[in-house]
């Protein structure tokens, strides 16, 4: 049976990663979060203090990391290690997520993560979330889905998350921090998010969890069981 790749990109808080986790159990792949990669790089440049101007230091400190998922059984999910330390929840600080940004958008982080995913799709059978996946990383993904919700519903979705973490923010802050990520994320030099020429455009704001899944699960059924189809005849 043929694999292919699934790369869901589209801004922060829209529903990417939950609805990248269900497809990717559903089909049996792999999911990779390429965003858990970036906060895991900010939380050690945070924790060395590196400079994020000084290029020696960064590139340094990029060959002195090494990050991985590995399964969580309580939580039947994967976390971020960095170093071999499980990261999974103090990557999703807020004071992390306000370095994120600057951090992803230099050329040498991007470089060095980028080659890192590209390596974990190699074999095909992965649903990747992020930015720049059905631009830069897997510009030849069979799949591609761009997501989008309105700002508003995603500060809420996100308020929630963090309140199920345990940390209190109030919606301004959330709106204000994902605002400041968009403009970062879409205007920086280095592969900017935006929607790959043929990559599906979903806005999810008026949608549940279930039918972001459903949409996502069909585009890619489809095409497995179109490609399976057109190598048994060339066979
Ligand atoms: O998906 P997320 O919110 O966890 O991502 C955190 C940040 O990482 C996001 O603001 C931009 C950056 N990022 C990126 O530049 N490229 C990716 N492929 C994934 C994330």
């Amino acid at each position: 049976m043929k694999k292919i790749i699934v790369a869901i990109d589209g801004y922060s808080a829209c529903g990417k990663s939950t609805t990248a986790k269900l497809v990717a159990a559903q089909l049996n792949y792999a999911y990779i979060d390429t965003g858990a990669m970036y906060r895991a790089v900010t939380l050690y440049f945070i924790e060395n203090h590196i400079a994020l101007t000084n290029p020696k230091e960064v590139t340094q400190a990029l060959r002195d990391i090494n990050i991985s998922f590995q399964p969580n059984p309580k939580t039947q999910r994967s976390d971020t290690y960095l170093n071999g330390i499980n990261v999974e929840n103090e990557i999703r600080k807020m004071y992390v997520t306000q370095q994120v940004s600057p951090v992803s958008a230099i050329t040498e982080v991007r470089k060095t993560l980028v080659a890192e995913q590209q390596k974990m799709g190699k074999r095909k059978g992965v649903v990747m979330d992020g930015r720049d996946i059905g631009t830069t990383v897997f510009p030849e993904a069979e799949v591609k889905v761009f997501m989008d919700a309105d700002l508003t519903v995603r500060a809420h979705r996100r308020q929630k998350e963090l309140m199920e973490k345990g940390e209190t923010l109030n919606l301004e802050e959330i709106v204000h921090n994902l605002k400041e990520r968009d403009r970062i994320d879409t205007t920086r030099e280095e592969s900017p998010l935006r929607k790959a020429a043929d990559a599906h455009y979903l806005d999810t704001t008026y949608m549940t969890i279930d039918e972001e899944v459903e949409y996502v699960l069909h585009l890619a059924t489809s095409r497995i069981i179109s490609l399976n189809k057109s190598n048994s005849t060339i066979c």
